[in-house]
């Protein structure tokens, strides 16, 4: 009937934290095709497979958003692949979720908009900055004030990305358990203009700059180092070899660099002699987001 293709994202770009994401070239990808019952198929080792549909993280998502609209969610054979690795910083949840909305909408016919989406996967996710980058691909920085999300998708950043991506998973919450719960006010305003700089940064196509906000945060990025093996060694090399800057991906324990463009493949080439453990690999920013193709012989 149709395909469903969402990025992965990385959040809290340096000290955007919990509000700069952006979309990144992995993909989730599922192909649907009506059936008498409901089916989920894996062909890739990356997402355990569930015995039953109805435990399936995408089937309940959608199967939530099709109650809000009293729909009864027609059934499917829905083949599933994914490139976006669990619990390293990549978004795959956020993935997962916009996947499972976009599944009820096109199963439904809401014909949701994009507005629609973003607070029904804010409201599944509970924080605005995975999803929203993939789900309105590029850089997306977003604020979540009580139970609203706003959002801007900042124009196209001309950089690559290179991700260090380690062989162990690292979950958030235990990432959210090393933060402080405040921050004195000296520290935090000096933290908001690292972050307003960033941004005017990149807007004004300054990467060095940005780089250097990037690795300069002060919300996030100290205390979560030491959960993040090689932290240290990985920037400094990213560096010298070019990288504009290096951030956590997420929560972690992803790292990911924002690179010259055209420069991103030489890059990840030198940095996995240094990492052979982890995989690394260039990437780059999608700018689509949320794609669906509908099957014309339907
Ligand atoms: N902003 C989130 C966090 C992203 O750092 O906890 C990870 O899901």
């Amino acid at each position: 009937m149709f395909t469903i293709s969402v990025p992965a994202s990385s959040a809290n770009i340096g000290p955007g934290f919990d509000s700069a994401g952006v979309a990144v070239s992995r993909y989730l990808t599922l192909q649907v095709t009506k059936a008498d019952n409901w089916q989920f198929s894996h062909t890739t080792s990356v997402i355990p497979s569930v015995r039953n549909y109805k435990d399936h993280f995408i089937y309940k998502v959608a199967n939530q958003v099709a109650g809000w609209h009293a729909c009864t969610l027609s059934p499917a054979h829905v083949t599933m692949e994914s490139d976006i690795p669990l619990a390293r910083g990549l978004g795959s949840s956020a993935s997962a979720i916009v996947a499972g909305i976009e599944l009820a909408n096109q199963l439904c016919s809401l014909e949701l908009t994009e507005r629609e989406k973003l607070d029904y996967a804010v409201k599944i996710e509970g924080h605005p900055d995975n999803v929203a980058a993939c789900l309105i691909g590029g850089f997306v920085v977003t604020v979540k004030m009580g139970e609203e999300a706003s959002f801007k998708k900042l124009p196209a950043i001309d950089t690559d990305l290179v991700v260090y991506i380690p062989n162990f998973e690292l979950k958030t919450e235990d990432a959210r358990k090393v933060l402080p719960d405040n921050l004195i006010m000296k520290d935090a305003a000096t933290a908001s203009g690292v972050s307003n700089l960033m941004i005017s940064a990149l807007l004004t196509g300054d990467y060095e700059l940005a780089g250097k906000m990037m690795e300069s945060d002060l919300f996030h990025e100290s205390y979560r180092a030491k959960l993040i093996p090689n932290y240290f060694e990985i920037r400094s090399n990213a560096r010298s070899l070019g990288a504009y800057g290096t951030v956590i991906s997420g929560a972690g324990p992803t790292m990911i660099s924002f690179v010259p463009n055209g420069k991103g493949k030489e890059i990840a080439m030198k940095m996995k002699q240094l990492l052979p453990d982890y995989e690394v690999e260039a990437l780059e920013l999608d700018e689509n987001g949320l794609q669906v193709k509908v099957n014309i012989n339907n």
